[in-house]
Parts: structure tokens; sequence; C-alpha cells
């Protein structure tokens, strides 16, 4: 169990960038199974959570080469068709291998993915979407074995706008003769993301970014290159953390029209921020203002900005309402955040923030991979020291945040164990 030692009350200042978005890089790292070739991937976050994505390409026979941040997947030769089960558990998105290999093979073997305990987190969706694409699901001691002779092209309507049934479904269906049509699908712009790379590598897709999706069929896929675009959660997540030490810095390599949602709230709160291309200059204000978040799909308020901007209310001027509309139990940080002094009422999937001058460092414990991400921000405000336990949770998601933190001034020791 690794952690961070946070000496808090550095102000940040400086300049730091941006690192490639790792929901973005997950789903496509997935999709290069589709190509019986080569995929070359840039900007790809050097991450836990691509680690694993690794991990399970190399287990279905792929060849994969990593430098840094950049990833060369040869699926060429894919000799399997079923996840192993201890890679399933590493995370949610293994999950979108099933569409991936269901679309180059008509048949997938898995089990139910694990990842931040933030809710239930069924995939419902997912097996609901395969079903209408003809394929026949059987559960047999805790292995799902979905398969089908052939991919049926068809409309889609989803329940809920689902970012991995999204994806699952797009990938499922690029190589299937005729056209799929995904309705209310998710507008988040990681499936622009998946789109422009599937695209790239020979699919035919359009609607991405809206809420229909229109995947006409190809027979085969060719070799590709592909820059991921940049983490809009790592850009609002280094605000925040300027935002809540009082500070002022530039970032750079940012999508800005990602984070439009954030940049309004920090605005709100008292932050004087600049825009250019790919670039923002952010000042906090000496004292923040308290402000309301209700969480929504793209393009509301992201769900996974939700915890780390709490942190920044728990010492703002006047009383906050945060409501979570995404997950059902993505509040558990806020009891560690207590622990530190914040002033904190929840009710259902609402929680109250009171605002108060200062909070204190103290021992605390991650519970996932955004709450984790919280405490440490808390951390760089807080009076005194704070150790964040459990860092893996934030490992998983964040490319050298300590080190980039620190660079701009905080004191983040990093206790590996
Ligand atoms: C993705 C993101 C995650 C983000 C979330 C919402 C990745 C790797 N992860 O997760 O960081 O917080 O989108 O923006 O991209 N649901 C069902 N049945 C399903 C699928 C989902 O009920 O089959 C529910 C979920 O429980 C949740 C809601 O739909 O309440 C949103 O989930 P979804 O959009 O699927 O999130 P993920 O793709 O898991």
């Amino acid at each position: 169990m690794s952690s961070y030692i946070i000496e808090g009350g550095k102000k940040l200042q400086g300049e730091t960038f941006v690192s490639g978005s790792k929901n973005a890089s997950l789903p496509i790292m997935a999709a290069s199974v589709l190509n019986r070739g080569i995929t070359k991937l840039y900007n790809v976050p050097n991450i836990h959570d691509t680690q694993m994505m690794i991990e399970i390409l190399k287990s279905l026979g792929c060849k994969v080469k990593k430098n840094q941040n950049k990833v060369v997947i040869d699926s060429s030769n894919i000799s399997k068709f079923e996840i192993p089960e201890h890679l399933m558990r590493q995370m949610r998105s293994s999950v979108i291998f099933a569409g991936a290999i269901l679309g180059r093979y008509g048949k997938v073997i898995f089990s139910y993915p694990g990842g931040c305990d933030i809710g239930s987190r069924p995939i419902d969706l997912h097996l609901k979407g395969f079903e209408k694409l003809g394929v026949t699901i059987n559960k047999s001691f805790g292995k799902i074995i979905c398969e089908t002779e052939e991919i049926k092209p068809t409309e889609i309507s989803l329940d809920f706008p689902s970012v991995g049934a999204t994806e699952n479904i797009m990938l499922a269906s690029i190589l299937a003769k005729g056209t799929t049509k995904i309705i209310n699908a998710a507008m988040e712009p990681e499936i622009i993301d998946l789109q422009n790379f599937l695209n790239k590598m020979g699919a035919k897709i359009q609607g991405a970014g809206s809420n229909i999706i229109t995947i006409q069929g190809v027979s085969r896929l060719k070799d590709v290159s592909y820059n991921i675009m940049p983490d809009r959660i790592e850009a609002g997540t280094l605000l925040v953390a300027t935002a809540i030490t009082g500070g002022e810095i530039k970032l750079k390599k940012v999508n800005i029209n990602h984070i439009i949602p954030i940049i309004d709230k920090l605005i709100e709160s008292g932050c004087k921020i600049q825009l250019r291309e790919h670039e923002i200059d952010i000042k906090a204000p000496k004292r923040l203002k308290a402000v309301d978040i209700k969480t929504m799909p793209y393009p509301g308020f992201p769900t996974d900005m939700q915890s780390i901007i709490a942190a920044m209310l728990c010492i703002a001027n006047g009383t906050s309402v945060i409501v979570e509309n995404i997950f059902e139990n993505r509040y558990k940080y806020l009891t560690e955040l207590q622990k530190m002094g914040a002033k904190v009422k929840i009710e259902g999937k609402t929680a109250i923030i009171k605002g108060c001058k200062k909070l204190y460092g103290t021992k605390v414990q991650a519970t996932d991979l955004r709450g984790g991400a919280s405490l440490l921000l808390a951390g760089l405000a807080a009076k005194g020291t704070t150790n964040v336990e459990n860092i893996e949770y934030i490992l998983r998601g964040y490319e050298n945040l300590n080190d980039k933190l620190n660079n701009l001034g905080a004191e983040i020791y990093l206790i590996k164990s």
C-alpha cells in the first residue's frame, strides 16, 4: 500500500501540461484488436490502467511494444477470444475488449469487470446492445459467453447514454455487413476520439459527439497511427489544484472545448481565467466562493470532477450543494475529508458542503481514483502534513501527478511499498 505525504500550504505557480487521456486510450487500445495489423498510438498516458490493457492485449496473443507514451500493437495473430478473469477484475474498461473481440470473431468469453467502487456499475446495457446485434449470451459460473454466426446490424436505443455501452456497440458492429445506429448514444469527447481513431483505421462511422451514431460496416481495416486526445479530467484536476492553493499557473496542451463546464465553475468561484487555443492561465482569488454542482452526462459537469471540485468547496466561502446524478455511491471520499475538518452533510445523492477557512492534515485513505485525487488536493491546501494512503487508486489514472504538482511548487513525497 503506497502513500503520499503532503506538506500543505504551498501555492502552485509556474507552467505544466496535460497528458494523454486515460478514458480515450483504454477503448482505443481495446479497439486495436479489430485491426489485423499494426496500430501505433502516441500520447498514451503511462499509468497502471494502460499497462493493464497491454497485459490483456498480450494475453490475447498481440505483440505489444511500449516506449514512454508510444504503444505499438501488432494484432495480426490473435489466438484467443477469452479475457482472463484476473485481468478483467483489475479494471472496468476491460469490458470494452468484449465488443472488439466479438467484432473480430463473433465470439468472446469474459467475466464481470472490476474497477472503482463508486456504485453498482452493471453491464446490462452493454449486453442488451450485443443481444440486439444478434449475439446469444449465456452466463455460467461467473463467465459471460457471447456468440453469433454473424453480427446483425440494427438500431439500438440506449436506456441511458452509457459511455462504455456506446463504445462496445461501436466496436462490435464496425465489421458487420450493413449499418448500425446507436440512438441516445453517449456524447463524451472520448467517443469522438474513438470514432476518429476507428475511421483512420478504415471504419465508416459518423455522428460521435451527438446522440446518434451511425456505423456503416466495412469488410476490412488497415494499419493506423493515432495521437490520443488530452485528458480533460487531468486538466480539471490541475486547474482545481491551483485554485485550492491560491496559486497561479499556465496549463498547456489542453482542449478547452472539452472542459467548458469546469472552467465555468472555476470562474463562478472567483478564479481569473484566460483562454488561448491550447492553453489556459488560471489565477485563484484570495478566498474562493461556494458554487453548486450537478453532475450530468457530457456536455454537463463531469461526474469524474465531482470529488475534485468538492475538495475546493470545503474551503470556499459559503455553502455549496452538489448533486451526483451518474453514480449512486460516489461520496465515500467525503468521510475522509471530514477527518481533515471539512463540514459536510450527505443526503442521498446530494452533498451539502459548508466551507470552512482551513483543512488540517491527517491520515486519510483513498477509496477510488478521483476520490483519492480529491484527498491529495485537500492535502495541498491543508495546514500541516497529510498522509494519503492507498494511492494505488490514484496511480491507476494520473500520469506523474505528484511530479507535475511538485514542479509547480507543491511538496509531495511518494512512499512506495
Ligand atoms: C465512463 C468513464 C468514467 C466516467 C463515466 C461517466 C471510462 C474508462 N470511464 O465509465 O470515468 O465516470 O463514463 O462519465 O471511460 N450503467 C448501467 N448499465 C450499464 C452501463 C452503465 O446502468 O450497462 C449506468 C452506470 O451504473 C452509471 C451510468 O450508467 O450509473 C454511467 O455509466 P457509463 O457511462 O457506462 O460509465 P463507464 O463507461 O463505466
